[in-house]
């Protein structure tokens, strides 16, 4: 029988618990038989204390089997996804899942919301007008069918312990505990029932990681634990130091979604998707570079969106049915080198300008954000424009451009 104050013992004095006692801790926290000033303190002793891989496995074994997985008939496609611990910017998801769906794979994406400064894929696709986000699991597996693609949100179902165990970390200080990390995010992803996973693992001032050491441990954490369960798990490692393309804003970055999934998109993003895209698909790089050329990947783009209830016809108009009021360029204050675009401060600013939410449940304006960002290395005039604020009013706008002048280093 489990004794929960010696478990918490045992955890803030540095003990390794044996698994059973950690899979009988989340069945009973899953019953609601665990306090949540027990479960609290016991986060804050992992937090202080970590865990073993033995352990951390184990964690995510059980949280994984507080609910249900999604399960594939048979003879259907292979399946694969990609998790990013999130970015500035980061919307290779968006162009990453009807890639790999238009070289016959199945993508099922079970995504979240913006998080911190970081935004959320979610957040970004519910721009589009009527684009569903809460499928059941029929309407998952019917959406695949159609589109060999789906991002959605956790149904209440899968991983329910995880949904419970992270708003208590959310408000007492444990979100930045590598296996707690680990096993929220990896059990999610196992119980898609993959068979392989990708992950982006961001490091530097706009990510949860600040060091690539730290960057490291957690990727060769994640990977041990996908490994472990049957899931064939590979890292990369990025920097996030200046946003990833050229905006950042929920409707702004569906813009420049769609421009990468018709032939258009900037370099970096491009690259980085085909990079995430290669590493779990059957076909070559080549190959799914091509499909962003000829149109094939944003074929099942609009077939993903159109399943999932949103509007196709207004993808390609977006930019105009969120167009926000006010807008005004951040200007080089001197001639030479962009050398810094501190991403951590572009996104605290567009969270600022009403683009994430400051509390749970905050509306998101879609319409605000950041355009045509100037890349690091890019050679500079004096009164050139480095990006577009877009706000809502003159007010949020001014304080915006005011606050992102320390956001540039040019030498
Ligand atoms: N994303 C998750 O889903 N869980 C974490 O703990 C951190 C990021």
């Amino acid at each position: 029988m489990l004794h929960l104050p010696t478990l918490i013992e045992a955890k803030r004095d540095g003990e390794e618990l044996p698994p059973d006692q950690i899979r009988e801790l989340i069945a009973a926290f899953t019953r609601d038989e665990v306090a949540d000033y027990q479960m609290s303190a016991l986060a804050m002793a992992v937090y202080f204390r970590g865990m073993s891989d033995a352990e951390t496995a184990a964690l995510t074994g059980a949280m994984l089997d507080s609910g249900d997985r999604l399960h594939w008939p048979e003879g259907t496609p292979v399946k694969v996804d990609k998790h990013s611990t999130g970015g500035i910017g980061d919307k290779v998801s968006l162009v990453l899942a009807p890639l790999l769906a238009c070289t016959g794979h199945w993508v099922p994406m079970i995504s979240g919301r913006g998080l911190g400064i970081t935004g959320g894929t979610l957040d970004k696709l519910e721009s589009i007008p009527g684009y569903r986000t809460d499928l059941a699991a029929g309407e998952i597996l019917a959406t695949l069918q159609t589109a060999g693609a789906v991002i959605t949100g956790q149904t209440e179902s899968l991983c329910p312990a995880d949904k419970r165990l992270y708003a208590l970390r959310d408000v007492t200080g444990t979100v930045p505990s590598r296996p707690l990390i680990v096993a929220s995010i990896m059990s999610k992803k196992m119980a898609e029932s993959l068979d392989r996973l990708v992950l982006d693992v961001k490091f530097g001032s706009g990510a949860f990681m600040r060091d690539e050491e730290q960057a490291r441990l957690l990727a060769a954490a994640m990977v041990g634990v996908g490994e472990r369960l049957g899931v064939r798990t590979s890292a990369v490692l990025t920097p996030m130091d200046q946003p990833l393309g050229e905006a950042v804003g929920n409707a702004l970055e569906v813009v420049e979604s769609v421009a990468a999934l018709q032939g258009r998109g900037p370099a970096d993003l491009v690259e980085l998707t085909l990079d995430l895209a290669a590493a779990v698909a059957d076909c070559p790089r080549e190959t799914l570079a091509g499909c962003l050329r000829d149109g094939r990947a944003w074929e099942a783009f609009c077939r993903m969106v159109g399943a999932q209830g949103g509007d196709v016809g207004a993808l390609e108009t977006l930019a105009e049915r969120h167009r926000a009021p006010f807008v005004a360029d951040l200007k080089a204050d001197r001639s030479g080198r962009l050398v810094r675009l501190d991403a951590g401060l572009i996104g605290r600013t567009c969270v600022q300008l009403g683009g994430g939410r400051r509390r749970a449940g905050d509306a998101i304006d879609y319409r605000v954000g950041m355009d045509r960002i100037v890349k690091t290395g890019t050679e500079v005039c004096a009164g050139d424009s480095l990006l577009r604020v877009h706000a809502a009013t003159p007010g949020q706008l001014a304080e915006a451009v005011g606050a992102l002048g320390a956001a540039a280093g040019i030498e």
